[in-house]
């Protein structure tokens, strides 16, 4: 399988879709954002339905992304997916509004696997997920995906690359089965692994 890679340099901007080939690239695929899903919306999200944990930002929910997915009926065309990327930016996400953050080990990124494995059952086919991060994972073949593109944000100095991952829902899987197990997998507290 062979899809595009391309590299661009832009400053580091805590609002991911400020900067400006992230916002480029999310507005080729959302367009006006009808039948987007974003489950950690921010200030800027183009998705016609928004979550964000913080209650200040004008996203229309304001539910932890864990609850949220619970809370979704139906096939979306597509999902933003830009949760906090670091163990320091969960614990300040939580600690902005008072809350313990859940998370599932040591790894941040992966006490997010539950919501993946539950957003699945609401892509329809061929529809498409837009992660980002400090690494390519994306939601990955395992829930049936392939990757599409992938887009490597450099911003200098000591900062981590931004990467983008678009990645197309192309096969069947057992997402009964997904959602038994993610509904197996409690997250445990932030203060329960500290
Ligand atoms: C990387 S930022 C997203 C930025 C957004 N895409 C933008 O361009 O402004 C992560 C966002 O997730 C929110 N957040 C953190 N933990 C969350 C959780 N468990 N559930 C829902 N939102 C959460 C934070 O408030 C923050 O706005």
């Amino acid at each position: 399988m062979s899809y595009p890679i391309n590299r661009e340099w832009a400053m580091p901007n805590k609002h991911t879709f400020l900067v400006k080939p992230i916002r480029e690239l999310v507005n080729r695929y959302v367009g006006d954002g009808k039948g987007w899903v974003d489950l950690f919306s921010g200030w800027n999200s183009p998705a016609e339905v928004t979550n964000d944990l913080n209650p200040e930002i004008p996203a229309q929910y304001h539910l932890d992304a864990f609850d949220f997915v619970n809370t979704l009926d139906g096939k979306f065309k597509g999902c933003i997916f830009d949760p906090p990327y670091s163990l320091v930016q969960v614990s300040r996400s939580y600690k902005d509004i008072g809350l313990k953050s859940h998370i599932g080990s040591d790894d941040p990124t992966a006490s997010f696997k539950i919501v993946k494995d539950k957003m699945v059952c609401h892509i329809e086919a061929g529809g498409y997920i837009i992660s980002c991060g400090w690494n390519s994972n994306g939601f990955g073949m395992k829930r049936g995906f392939e990757i599409v593109e992938i887009l490597l944000v450099a911003h200098g100095g000591g900062h981590n690359d931004t990467i983008i991952m678009v990645e197309q829902l192309v096969r069947d899987v057992d997402l009964g089965e997904l959602e038994r197990i993610a509904n197996r997998m409690k997250p445990k507290t932030f203060m329960d692994i500290l």
